[in-house]
């Protein structure tokens, strides 16, 4: 079996309205996804026979089955199992750069990178549809990952509306790194305190996402994928995340960061999927760096980590490869 490396981006949300409830116990999305330059590197390659080992040195990411790089390969092994008893075991050695637990989509990212490698190293051929269909199994937001660049999503997170790819925007992203929000607590007590909100019957839903598909934000994306860059400057009130209503009450450190940054940043500052990490855009790597050095003056904290990368087309994609 070869071995291969691949790239694997994180994600920010632009937009994530929870529409309504789903008879799964998930929740109805309408979200936009933005793949960003900031990424893990997972190495795939053959293990012992039979095995599927997972090894990672970053703090708070398990080595066990409950990793979803692990799922990933026990997926594929079940799916082709003559792949791989041919091919020997799975061995995966996950790079992490990406913030864990962040609301990034690190882990669903690597996931989607072990799919992307077994296809290519078990020489399967599996069409991208195909990928994402096994993805979907996996978590909401692993099927954005296999093609990344832009996207709206509906339904859990999974059925795929692909945007033109966006370029040429940055952002600053800051993390807490002792901080961790818990996904399923925050759809939850979403669920708790807003659930008289909902969407209720398939036809509001439907209306709803129609209204996401066609709304300013999308037009506003899809001009700017045109190179027609007046639109930057209007995105701040396009921005939207419906979990800040709950993961901000509950987590000032949070919402104080994302009030200074929103300040800072001429075109707006949000928190990324469940949190706990900021975004704030930039025109430009100079402006994001500006940003970047004046949060870090308003906020000298050491457990205050930040970045600044940009928008990126990139979904996961080998690296490298080797017999
Ligand atoms: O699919 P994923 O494993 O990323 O979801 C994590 C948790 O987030 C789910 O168990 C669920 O509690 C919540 N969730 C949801 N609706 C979605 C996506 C996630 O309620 N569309």
């Amino acid at each position: 079996m070869k071995s291969y490396s691949l790239r694997s981006p994180a994600k920010i949300n632009l937009y994530l309205e929870i529409v309504g409830d789903r008879p799964d116990g998930f929740h109805e999305l309408a979200t936009v996804f933005q793949s960003i330059d900031l990424a893990d590197l997972v190495h795939v390659r053959s293990g012992m026979q039979g095995v599927i080992q997972v090894e990672c040195a970053a703090e708070g990411v398990p080595n066990d089955a409950s990793n979803l790089a692990y799922r990933a390969a026990a997926l594929m092994s079940e799916r082709f199992p003559e792949a791989f008893a041919k091919c020997g075991g799975v061995s995966i050695e996950i790079e992490k750069r990406i913030p864990v637990a962040a609301g990034l989509a690190g882990g669903s990212g690597n996931g989607a990178a072990v799919l992307v490698g077994l296809d290519l190293a078990w020489g399967l051929g599996l069409t991208q549809g195909e990928l994402q269909e096994l993805a979907a199994e996996l978590g909401s937001d692993v099927p954005f990952c296999v093609g990344g660049g832009t996207a709206l999503a509906t339904g859990r997170g999974e059925v795929l509306d692909p945007l033109a790819g966006v370029d040429q925007v940055w952002l600053v992203l800051a993390k807490y790194r002792s901080l961790g929000v818990s996904t399923p607590w925050a759809y939850q007590t979403y669920r708790a305190q807003f659930g008289a909100e909902y969407a209720r019957t398939p036809e509001a839903q439907a209306a709803r996402h129609t209204a996401a598909k066609s709304g300013p934000l999308v037009r506003s994306l899809q001009s700017l994928a045109t190179g027609d860059r007046a639109g930057l400057s209007g995105l701040r009130p396009l921005l939207r995340n419906d979990l800040e209503r709950v993961v901000l009450p509950a987590h000032p450190q949070i919402a104080q960061l994302r009030d200074l940054l929103d300040r800072l940043a001429p075109l707006g500052a949000m928190m990324s999927g469940s949190g706990p990490s900021v975004f704030a855009l930039a025109e430009s790597a100079s402006q994001a760096q500006e940003i970047q050095a004046a949060a870090r003056s308003a906020l000298p904290d050491p457990d205050l980590e930040f970045w600044v990368t940009q928008f990126s087309a990139a979904g996961i994609r080998p690296v490298n490869q080797s017999v």
